[in-house]
């Protein structure tokens, strides 16, 4: 059996109005891109938008990290910004950082998750695509997800899952990586995790299948681009069922809406509201940040749906849950922990006010 491979690549490259949402022609560009240039090179895909960021989900055989691939997906960006710049939309080519393409799309601004693996006789999988929040995002739901048996029945109940499951964690700021294995590293792991500004979980591995289970985008464009550019509004694959986590057990982290960094200007903690697709168009102070859920069948790499999950009425409550948090969050304005911490605003007018001050600095007596 040959293998099939699931590039998610994604970014914002003009926002309509404002950074709330993608206008439609964004998206015809992307598409006619993909149906044009990528013949010979896909085998299917399905192009979207979560808020301001579209996102170009695309099946293929040539492996992750692959230059064909990856150019594709960046001319079908800069075919969306030239729309973007004649409509005169806002931030046209915003996460495109560089002026050409240098044989891999990782570096150059846009968002990658991809795995390549053998189809199994059925592959149902979920793609989960963010607005407004960082790739540490994921680090919360995926610990309930391959980690917490009070989410995951299956660690407790499939005898494919009882092993557990392979936590590849990156330290974004050391560019380093480590892998945890648990349940028995559940402590270790968690003590990285926590702090999802810095380590965040990369990948998940069935140590029973021995298949990958999931992977994320994790790149943070502040780092790349030295400067204030947006939140990298990140992606995620999760390969379901038959041993990995059931499609419940793998939405259901997100009935409880966690905090993350992100929301307006990039520098607020909020709620991570799940929305379905009609309702991923951030507006109230730019927010809360979004999440979507799209399912799909692969067969013989085709992608069968997308299925939107989170439009479902069983997470409307969470929906009002997040609501109320971004009620209190908000009545604390710019005071810290709605604001993130000093050392994340460093790409902000934060250290410009602490220059212009520096002089009217005196030591405390
Ligand atoms: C957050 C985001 C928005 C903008 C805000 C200000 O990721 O994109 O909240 O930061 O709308 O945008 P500018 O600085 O472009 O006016
Ligand atoms: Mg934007
Ligand atoms: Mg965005």
């Amino acid at each position: 059996m040959s293998k099939v491979t699931l590039s998610v690549i994604k970014a914002d490259v003009g926002g309509f109005v404002g950074h709330s949402s993608v206008h439609q022609n964004l998206l015809a560009a992307a598409k006619d891109h993909l149906e044009t240039r990528g013949k010979g090179l896909l085998i299917d895909f399905h192009v979207d938008h979560v808020g301001d960021d579209i996102e170009l989900i695309m099946t293929h055989s040539l492996g992750v990290d692959n230059e064909d691939i990856h150019k594709l997906a960046w001319d079908a960006f800069l075919a969306a910004t030239a729309e973007a710049k004649r409509l005169k939309l806002y931030g046209a080519g915003q996460d495109l950082l560089s002026d050409s393409f240098s044989g891999n799309i990782k570096g150059l601004g846009p968002g990658v998750a991809e795995m390549e693996f053998e189809e199994r006789p059925s592959e149902p999988v979920i793609v989960f695509m963010a607005d407004k929040t960082e790739p540490g995002a994921w680090n919360y739901p995926l610990y309930k997800m391959f980690a917490d048996p009070f989410n995951t029945a299956g660690l407790v109940i499939d005898p494919k899952m009882h092993k557990g499951f392979d936590f590849e964690v990156h330290d974004l700021i050391e560019h380093k990586k480590v892998v945890f294995h648990c349940p028995e590293e559940l402590y270790d792991l968690l003590v990285f995790i926590g702090a999802p500004g810095r380590y965040c979980v990369k990948s998940v591995y069935s140590r029973t299948l021995g298949e990958i289970a999931a992977t994320s985008s994790t790149q943070r464009l502040n780092l790349m681009a030295g400067r204030y550019v947006g939140k990298d509004d990140p992606v995620l694959i999760v390969r379901c069922q038959s041993g990995m986590p059931a499609v419940g057990e793998a939405l259901e982290p997100f009935s409880k809406p966690h905090i993350v960094a992100g929301w307006m200007r990039g520098s607020h903690h909020g709620p991570l509201m799940p929305c379905g697709a009609e309702q991923a168009i951030p507006t109230r102070f730019d927010g809360p940040p979004r999440v979507m859920a799209f399912g799909f069948q692969l067969s013989q790499g085709k992608l069968i749906g997308p299925q939107d999950f989170f439009a479902d009425v069983a997470f409307d409550r969470a929906r009002q849950i997040a609501n109320e948090m971004a009620d209190y969050f908000r009545s604390m304005g710019p005071f810290e922990p709605h604001r993130l911490g000093l050392e994340e605003l460093e790409y902000t007018t934060m250290p410009e006010v602490l220059k212009k001050l520096a002089g009217r600095m005196e030591p405390i007596e």
